[in-house]
């Protein structure tokens, strides 16, 4: 089968190879072979083929990508999910390829209304929503304020189904973004939420002015120089969801203004996912992410397809700004 590979970190333009790989083994008892037909392009991705964040190569090279949608293909004697099923999956490492070994308690099946490009932007984007909107919500009671959650990288895959899935639950939300041009464009498709770029000296004043009170909750990506700038904004005893880390470099932040304000500052990722929830809760919850495919089809409709051979040019357009929806990578030559 066709699989994308590297050999050594680096510039995907010099490291990733397009080549034949041999096929999977057959599938384990509790195992099944999805053939992948879609995965979206995540930043996480060209950090690991450049070797910044942790990704250790084996000796017949790295597959990239963490998360798919296809379709499944064989299954294990133990596994009740019938051949011909659509499905997305996550957390599976090395789905640029055809096809993928899958533990079947990682499958989701997908409704007939959800098309696979939709699937791919609320998999692990969406389960990230998840996560960050249960802390969000559980963080916000707990300070016993309700005010708007400010959601930072507002425009980002993540960022909308946090967004969606608050408006879902009811709760007020003030976007930031880092440009007039990202602004613009998020403000089209989110009627009635204040959209604030951080362009402008100013912006403080405006998340001031937009939150009323101010906000219990960030929940931010961005972090290195805008970490303070965010904690600034944030009501006395608040906290700050941080998932990333879209500015590399570290931050510098004053543990007095920390201690004084009794801010708490809290790292959140998807992969605890499955440690922290029961598998009725999970049901429940990717019930919900299909609901945000239905109330709001807009944050799915915008994206670019670029077939397995243009990986490397997948790749570069999905760091392109202003941020215009999705980049997805298809199995289809
Ligand atoms: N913790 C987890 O488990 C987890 C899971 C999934 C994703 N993530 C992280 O979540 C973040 C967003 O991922 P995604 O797939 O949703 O992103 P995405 O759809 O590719 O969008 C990236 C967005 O980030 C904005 N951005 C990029 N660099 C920025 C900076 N320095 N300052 C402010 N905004 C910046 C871009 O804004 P413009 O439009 O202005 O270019 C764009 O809107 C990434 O850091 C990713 O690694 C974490």
């Amino acid at each position: 089968m066709k699989s994308i590979v590297y050999r050594r970190h680096g510039e995907p333009s010099e490291v990733l190879t397009y080549e034949e790989i041999a096929a999977p083994a057959q599938p384990g008892a509790n195992e099944v072979i999805v053939r992948v037909t879609k995965r979206m392009v995540h930043p996480i991705d060209g950090l690991a083929v450049r070797g910044i964040v942790p990704s250790p190569i084996p000796p017949t090279g790295a597959i990239p990508g963490g998360d798919g949608v296809g379709v499944v293909e064989q299954v294990g004697a133990a596994v009740g999910i019938a051949k011909g099923t659509r499905v997305m999956f996550f957390p599976v490492q090395g789905t640029w390829a055809e096809r993928v070994t899958v533990p079947a308690n990682l499958l989701i099946p997908l409704p007939d209304d959800v098309s696979d490009a939709t699937a791919c932007q609320i998999i692990i984007n969406g389960i990230t929503a998840i996560v960050l909107t249960r802390a969000a919500l559980a963080a916000d009671n707990h300070s016993g304020v309700t005010s708007p959650l400010l959601v930072t990288a507002a425009g980002s895959s993540v960022g909308r189904n946090v967004i969606a899935l608050a408006q879902m639950r009811g709760h007020k939300v003030v976007a930031l973004v880092r440009s007039d041009a990202s602004a613009t464009i998020l403000s089209q498709s989110l009627a009635g939420i204040p959209v604030i770029s951080t362009e402008h000296e100013g912006w403080p004043a405006a998340v001031a002015a937009a939150c009323g009170p101010a906000p219990s909750v960030v929940i931010d990506p961005v972090g290195g120089d805008m970490t303070p700038k965010f904690l600034e904004v944030l009501a006395d005893g608040g906290t700050l969801l941080t998932y990333g880390g879209l500015d590399a470099r570290p931050s510098t932040i004053s543990t007095i203004a920390l201690t004084v304000r009794q801010h708490t500052l809290k790292g959140l990722n998807a992969y605890s996912w499955l440690a922290t929830t029961t598998p009725e809760q999970r049901a429940a919850y990717i019930a919900d992410l299909f609901e945000i495919t239905r109330r709001s089809p807009h944050n799915f409709a915008e994206f670019r397809e670029f077939p397995m051979t243009a990986a490397v040019e997948a790749l570069s357009a999905a760091q392109a700004t202003p941020r215009r929806g999705a980049t997805i990578l298809t199995s289809e030559v």
